[in-house]
């Protein structure tokens, strides 16, 4: 099987798989504990705490260990919205129609709490425009959300030019960072970010470990999204994940020198250039500047369904977003950039594995042409 489904999760590197089982066997106990066994793992879990918040120019108090991005995106929102301090005449919020799913589920309950949502709609780059976000903006807006690289298209927001303007008007700006951390450079100051949401299982980490970043947390009454006996700064209760926070770790520090050796390739190049060569007609989508391992291609003249009934045992391929794929509508982020439903079908995105091989895409050009009329 070959796999191209990196954008909706990456396998373990092999060091996280030495370290988490490793530190499952090592780090045990409770961080909470006050034996030696207990303060042992509370200082592994504080290192790669540490380590997390150095690697995006932020304090290890502004740092809270969740489950994932999804859970993430649920703190940024609920935990500040919510909270007994924020200002409750405030009650309209900006995103963007290209936004994780989950975004869009959170907002729907804001949206029975009485918040009016604004949807921004990409431009035909497949990304946010900053003077959209600019007029969109309201004296009782809330908070603005605006992920920092896309799932389906791989396109990088001007996150930075967008948390300017959120500064400058005073609002809380979050950032949806699950496809971005590690693979672009990150600092919250440079971004003018408030609040950042990251996931592990996107940078080769294992699946059910994340965090948030919320600039000067210490000082924030925040509502805790699971109330429990304090854990995470009183914020997300429940005993902490340590060996599941050291594979994380580990992820941290080795994905980026894995994901510099995998840009050099170019694998991304190469596909393109093999389909201009076999004259298999495509577009892609997203022209805006995007990550080398995510690429949304439409092929106009290939019988898709044939190529993936035909290849489902040999390719890993998703026809829209991973997360969505077993739905029959179209991507919401493709009908956002105007396409309609037979050209969605004909859409793939393709996000390539770090230990890619020119002969892996030689495979999938194979069976691109043979599909294609
Ligand atoms: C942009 C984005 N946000 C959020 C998520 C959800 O992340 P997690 O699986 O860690 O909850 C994903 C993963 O599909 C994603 O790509």
């Amino acid at each position: 099987m070959i796999y191209f489904d990196t954008a909706a999760s990456y396998p373990l590197l092999p060091e996280v798989k030495v370290e988490l089982a490793s530190a499952f066997n090592t780090h045990y106990a409770n961080s909470a504990s006050t034996h030696n066994l207990g303060e042992i793992a509370a200082n592994e879990l504080e290192r790669v705490r540490e380590l997390l918040a150095d690697s995006i120019g932020a304090y290890p108090s502004e740092i809270v260990f969740t489950s994932g991005a999804t859970e993430s995106n649920n703190i940024a929102f609920k935990s500040l919205l919510l909270s007994e301090s924020f200002d409750v005449s405030k009650k309209h919020i900006i995103t963007s129609q290209i936004e994780h799913k989950c975004v869009f589920a959170i907002c729907d309950y804001f949206k029975s709490l009485g918040f009016e949502i604004t949807y921004i709609k990409p431009n035909s780059d497949g990304l946010i425009d900053v003077a959209d976000v600019k007029n969109a903006l309201r004296p009782n807006t809330a908070l603005v959300s605006i992920m920092h690289v896309n799932n389906e298209l791989g396109t990088i927001n001007p996150i930075a030019e967008i948390g300017q303007v959120c500064f400058e008007n005073n609002i809380l700006f979050h950032s949806d960072a699950a496809q971005s951390y590690r693979k672009v450079e990150i600092d919250v100051d440079d971004l003018n970010v408030d609040v950042m949401s990251f996931s592990a299982h996107k940078i080769g980490g294992p699946k059910g470990i994340g965090a948030i970043y919320i600039r000067d947390l210490r000082h924030k009454h925040l509502l805790p999204v699971i109330h429990g006996a304090g854990q995470e700064d009183g914020l997300r209760g429940g005993t902490v994940a340590v060996p599941l926070i050291c594979a994380f770790g580990k992820a941290i520090e080795a994905f980026p020198d894995y994901y510099d050796s995998f840009k050099n390739i170019d694998i991304k190049g190469y596909f393109l250039d093999c389909l201009e060569k076999e004259e298999v007609p495509y577009v892609v989508n997203g022209g805006g500047k995007s990550l080398p391992s995510c690429l949304s291609i439409t092929l106009y003249k290939t019988n898709t369904g044939l190529l993936i009934r035909e290849y489902e045992n040999l390719f890993s391929l998703a026809q829209g977003s991973a997360c969505s794929s077993k739905t029959i509508e179209p991507s919401h982020v493709l009908t956002a950039l105007g396409m309609n439903r037979e050209t969605a079908d004909r859409t793939f995105r393709i996000s390539f594995p770090l230990d890619i091989d020119k002969f892996h895409v030689d495979e999938l050009l194979k069976a691109i042409k043979k599909a294609t009329v």
